[in-house]
């Protein structure tokens, strides 16, 4: 039985939020100052959508979820750590982070830096512990940590955000705009949704189709975050606002309603993607449409 979308946000969240809880290390244990500042971005409330897309593509391919979860963890945990680095003063010098001051206004630059790196740590120990022991074959971990490794090097998450970093306060085309947004957060997406079809046995269709999927996906909500940088509040967004505006992003190139109207298509392209999977995708094409309709 397909669960709703709501009964899907429902239920995953708190599956992969208990299992984040188990595999961070305790914050009594010391360095109790970096285990507290990994924590504490960490289990804020994201929205938890890289997790839910790695879930919804292995979900959609009967891969069991014990296989899955653990994967979904990692994914979040990199993704916490880039957002603690994100914020930093000698990044985006931001205060407010999921609701709450940024990592570095409560715990020093020095501990937040050191938390992001355990993050990052963390996140590709657990592929050997589930290869020895727990859910996953032993190539299965390392062909996990690989595809992740990918999507956060210099060829994906970190190329972007050193690109968005170096051009802050320059003028963009359009070409060097879509390699900053879909590598800074396009990979990650990416990884998510064909680390879901590698631990379901993805055939090469499916993966096709799901890499197609993510890549439109993944730069849709990139625009869709600039587009909330423009026109939301700390109130909704739990982040700064109005932060964006040294930099060229989506909004400053095409305008509010550009800015839309090319998100939106993206996120139809997305669900297109998935149309030679059929009925299976379902949970994949809501989360798309939660995309389209964020207001956080
Ligand atoms: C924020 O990501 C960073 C971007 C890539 C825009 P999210 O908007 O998914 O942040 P959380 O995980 O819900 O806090
Ligand atoms: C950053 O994009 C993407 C990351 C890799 C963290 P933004 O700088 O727009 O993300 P927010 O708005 O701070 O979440
Ligand atoms: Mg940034
Ligand atoms: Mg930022
Ligand atoms: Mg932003």
């Amino acid at each position: 039985m397909t669960l709703s979308i709501e009964a899907f946000l429902t239920e995953k969240r708190a599956l992969v939020e208990q299992a984040l809880g188990r595999l961070l290390p305790p914050e009594e244990k010391p360095p109790s100052s970096v285990h507290r500042a990994m924590r504490y971005t960490l289990m804020l409330p994201g929205k938890r959508l890289r997790a839910l897309v790695l879930l919804a593509s292995g979900g959609m391919l009967r891969a069991p979820e014990e296989r899955l979860v653990p994967a979904a963890c990692q994914v979040e945990m990199v993704h916490a750590a880039s957002l603690i680095l994100d914020d930093l003063p000698c990044m985006d010098g931001a205060t407010l982070r999921r609701g709450v001051p940024a990592n570095h206004l409560v715990f020093g630059e020095a501990t937040a830096i050191l938390a992001a790196f355990a993050l990052l740590n963390r996140a590709y120990g657990i592929g050997p512990e589930e290869g020895t022991g727990g859910e996953w074959e032993p190539q299965v971990a390392a062909r996990v940590a690989g595809m992740l490794a990918g999507a956060v090097g210099t060829e994906g998450l970190i190329g972007g955000q050193s690109s968005d970093l170096e051009s802050t306060g320059t003028p963009l085309d359009f070409e060097a705009l879509e390699y900053i947004h879909s590598h800074k957060t396009g990979s990650l997406f990416i990884a998510a949704a064909e680390i879901g079809g590698f631990l379901g046995d993805a055939g090469d269709r499916e993966m096709e189709a799901l890499h197609r999927y993510a890549k439109n996906l993944g730069l849709a909500f990139q625009i869709t975050d600039d587009l909330l940088d423009a026109t939301g509040s700390p109130q909704t967004t739990g982040k700064d606002c109005g932060l964006d505006q040294r930099k060229t992003t989506f909004v400053a190139f095409a305008g509010l309603e550009g800015a839309r109207r090319l998100a939106d298509e993206l996120i139809d392209a997305s669900r297109l993607a998935l149309e030679p999977l059929g009925e299976k995708a379902a949970t994949l094409a809501s989360l798309a449409e939660n995309v389209r309709f964020r207001v956080r």
